[in-house]
């Protein structure tokens, strides 16, 4: 009998290989093939065996929506699209120790007041989960426990008896499947095991949620294919210095996918943050040069927060670019149009981009207050005192409007922020908040006027 040929999976991207090799050919990862024990027979086409034929339906139907369940926790509710859909599996991946666990205990006891709930963990004993329910304060929540990591026990468990609300499994890498040999944690597993574990769900009707450690690299451990199999990706991240975690739907087959949630990590857990914007600003130096508050949106809510510039002169040969929290070919961008459209030719020195908290900013109304903190850096003047910036800038230097413009400001002036530097609304009538005055700006060298204008009299008042 002919040995089973080898296959060499990639733990990053789950592509299979003949061959061993040191780098993956489908996504470029290194030393990620790990070999696995063929599971599956070569593929034998259908043979001669007919099947059924399937039913065709229209699109309208009267199929009725089970009911989302809804966890109280606001923040974690909204980017889950509404509460957990029975029958849906969720993903929430994120670096070790970011309070993936933390936030799902607490999910789980919230969700335990209205439906039976169960804490499945392959990483924690029973009495570990049971100290951190203390410390949360909530020991007493009606969740049931279990410490276990074989899915074949898991499902003959879940199979019968009530159908719980939700089942929360920490973590998918731990769990195995005892039918293939490779470990925990290889792409074999955690696909085998999120398949079986997806499949009871959806048949026995329950909302489940997998937690998923994130790689180095970034992306949820080894199979990216998991991404695929779920219906809803969360990421939960933050830095570890900070305090506060943020909790990022990537997709959502039952919701919108750029709402984020704001938790604080606190003594007792994770805390929901109701205004961001407050957070986000509070350690703000007040009007010093190189910064720019960015009246931001993430999804479906205001974000204020800072965007800080440096601009420093570079030691001979390539200047130093380093951007925190936000797109570096996009500051790229930004300093070219500068050169090119208003005659700021700062890109020779080095620029350090920070958005202050560790926020990660993706939207292009920021450029604006990117190319505001630039100038600001680089000519040492502040702007104006409570400005919030924001707007798209062009390759032809122009500024261009945004979706949302009454939200942001009507966040600033919450905020106690009276003036807005943003995009010409060119008639588009805006229900104004009273409290914030708008300056419109049409391209970057207005911008760069500004500051040239403010220099100017600064100078005049400086002449003795
Ligand atoms: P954890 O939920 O175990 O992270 P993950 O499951 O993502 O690996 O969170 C662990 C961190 O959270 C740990 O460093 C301690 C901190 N923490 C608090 O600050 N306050 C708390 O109340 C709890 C339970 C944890
Ligand atoms: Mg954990």
């Amino acid at each position: 009998m002919a040995r089973p040929a080898a296959r060499f999976v990639c733990q990053q991207c789950g592509a299979v290989h003949p061959k061993w090799a040191g780098r993956c050919e489908d996504c470029g990862a290194w030393n990620s093939l790990v070999e696995e024990a063929s599971a599956e027979a070569p593929p034998k086409g259908l043979g001669a065996a007919r099947g059924r034929r399937i039913e065709l339906v229209g699109l309208e139907g009267s199929e009725e929506e089970a009911p989302r369940r809804v966890t109280g926790i606001g923040e974690f509710d909204r980017v889950a699209g509404g509460g957990l859909v029975p029958g849906s599996a969720l993903l929430v991946g994120g670096d070790p120790g970011i309070g993936k666990s933390t936030l799902l205990l607490q999910v789980a006891a919230r969700l335990g007041a209205t439906g039976s709930v169960l804490y499945i963990s392959g990483e924690e004993a029973v009495e570990q989960v049971r100290m951190r329910a203390r410390r949360l304060g909530v020991a007493t929540a009606p969740v049931q426990l279990a410490a276990a990591t074989s899915v074949r026990d898991i499902v003959a468990s879940l199979d019968q008896g009530e159908v719980p609300a939700l089942v929360v499994v920490d973590s998918i890498q731990t769990m195995y499947v005892d039918s293939l040999d490779s470990a925990p944690g290889t792409v074999a597993q955690v696909r085998s095991s999120a398949q079986e574990l997806i499949r009871l769900a959806k048949r026995r009707g329950f909302a489940l949620v997998l937690v998923g450690h994130v790689t180095k690299e970034g992306t949820i451990a080894g199979p990216r294919v998991l991404e695929h199999m779920v219906d809803t990706v969360l990421y939960f991240e933050g830095e570890r210095g900070h305090q506060f975690r943020i909790l990022r739907a990537v997709k959502n087959r039952f919701g919108p996918t750029d709402e984020i949630g704001v938790f604080e990590m606190t003594d007792r857990g994770l805390a929901e943050v109701l205004n961001p914007s407050a957070l986000f600003l509070a350690d703000r130096q007040g009007d010093v040069s190189g910064a720019a508050v960015f009246a931001g949106m993430e999804g479906t809510r205001p974000m204020l927060v800072e965007i800080q510039a440096l601009v420093a002169p570079s030691a001979p040969g390539t200047p130093r670019r380093a951007v925190v929290g936000w797109d570096g070919g996009r500051l790229s961008m930004i300093l070219a149009v500068l050169e090119a459209r208003a005659g700021v030719a700062i890109g020779a020195n080095d620029i350090y981009l920070n958005v202050a908290g560790g926020l990660r900013i993706q939207e292009p109304a920021a450029d604006l207050a990117v190319a505001a903190a630039l100038i600001s850096a680089s000519t040492g003047q502040a702007l104006p005192a409570a400005t919030v910036v924001f707007g798209e800038i062009g390759l032809s230097g122009e500024v261009r409007a945004v979706s949302q413009t009454e939200q942001r400001l009507k966040e600033a002036g919450k905020l106690g922020f009276e003036r807005a530097m943003m995009p010409p609304q060119r008639g588009r009538r805006l229900a104004r908040s009273a409290e914030v005055s708008s300056q419109e700006i049409g391209t970057v060298a207005e911008l760069v006027a500004l500051f040239e204008d403010k220099g100017a009299a600064a100078a005049r008042r400086s002449q003795p």
